[in-house]
């Protein structure tokens, strides 16, 4: 098999890893590698814009825990956020098969699942709050973010991070290019991956929280932070979790000579995946 197969192969296993990972560190060697393969991504004029921050630290990582279960809590119980992305969320393997996106919540505790649909619904948050659920979703969360053995803290430089300017533009491109270097190299090395946006959704004064623990000089910006652990193959799921594996057909994104004109490649599925 090819070079080209082998990343291929490793595009086609990465995953977001909701659950717990071995409670072991993260190796040097392996972090280094994770940085190598973030400084190897593109970016406009070669600026490499982004700066990386890892904390291992116990106490720091428990802080960190805090503000994430504290984020999803209020979250949840606001209900704003996960209203705006209902139309994302499915309760069925047929309901994601159709749509081709979205999260299928596919793990729940027995008790709530008969009212699963009502309580992600436009009118479920009484619901919600009342079974409990953000301060379930809340203790997990604090739990999984404490218990990660390296969160990353992720920066760009507002030298050239001006969102109203184009630069800003490319420097997130750059950026998710650099974030995907590292998790592809994460999925060869076995280790699994997590976005923590919640302390973001749940307003500035939580997110300045954590930009605090990492305390970047005033001309850096913190851009996100994640997750990072050996993947455990026996590993609990979180109490209420989701999958999201389906992907939408190629013709529905890619179009031909002209938008809306949807690709379909014309080779049989399997027969063929490169040049020839
Ligand atoms: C900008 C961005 C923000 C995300 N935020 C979160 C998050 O807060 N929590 C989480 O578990 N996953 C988060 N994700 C992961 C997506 O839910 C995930 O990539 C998508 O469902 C596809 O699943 P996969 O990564 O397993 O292929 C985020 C992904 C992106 C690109």
């Amino acid at each position: 098999m090819s070079e080209h197969h082998d990343i291929f192969k490793i595009i086609k296993k990465r995953r977001t890893t909701n659950g717990h990972f071995l409670k072991k560190p993260l190796s040097e060697a392996h972090i280094k590698m994770l940085m190598e393969a973030a400084s190897c991504a593109p970016s406009h004029f070669n600026s490499q814009p982004w700066r990386f921050v890892l904390i291992r630290d116990a106490e720091r990582r428990k802080a960190l825990g805090k503000i994430a279960g504290q984020s999803m809590q209020v979250v949840m119980q606001k209900g704003d956020f996960w209203k705006r992305y209902l139309k994302y969320f499915r309760f069925s393997k047929e309901e994601t098969e159709k749509s081709g996106d979205g999260i299928h919540i596919d793990n729940m505790p027995a008790a709530l699942r008969p009212f699963i649909k009502f309580i992600f619904s436009e009118k479920g948050g009484e619901v919600m709050n009342k079974l409990r659920v953000p301060w379930i979703l809340a203790i997990d969360s604090k739990k999984l973010v404490s218990n990660a053995p390296l969160i990353l803290g992720v920066l760009l430089s507002k030298d050239e991070y001006k969102p109203q300017e184009k630069s800003g533009m490319y420097c997130l491109l750059s950026l998710g290019m650099a974030i995907e270097n590292i998790w592809l190299t994460a999925t060869a090395l076995g280790i699994g991956v997590q976005f923590i946006s919640l302390p973001m959704e749940a307003g500035s004064e939580y997110w300045q929280k954590c930009v605090d623990l990492v305390s970047p000089p005033p001309e850096f910006e913190m851009i996100a932070l994640f997750r990072f652990g050996y993947i455990d193959p026996e590993g609990k799921r979180p109490t209420i979790d989701w999958s999201s594996t389906q992907r939408k057909d190629i013709s529905e994104f890619c179009f031909e000579e002209r938008f809306g004109n949807g690709w379909r490649p014309s080779i049989e599925n399997g027969k063929q995946t490169e040049n020839g």
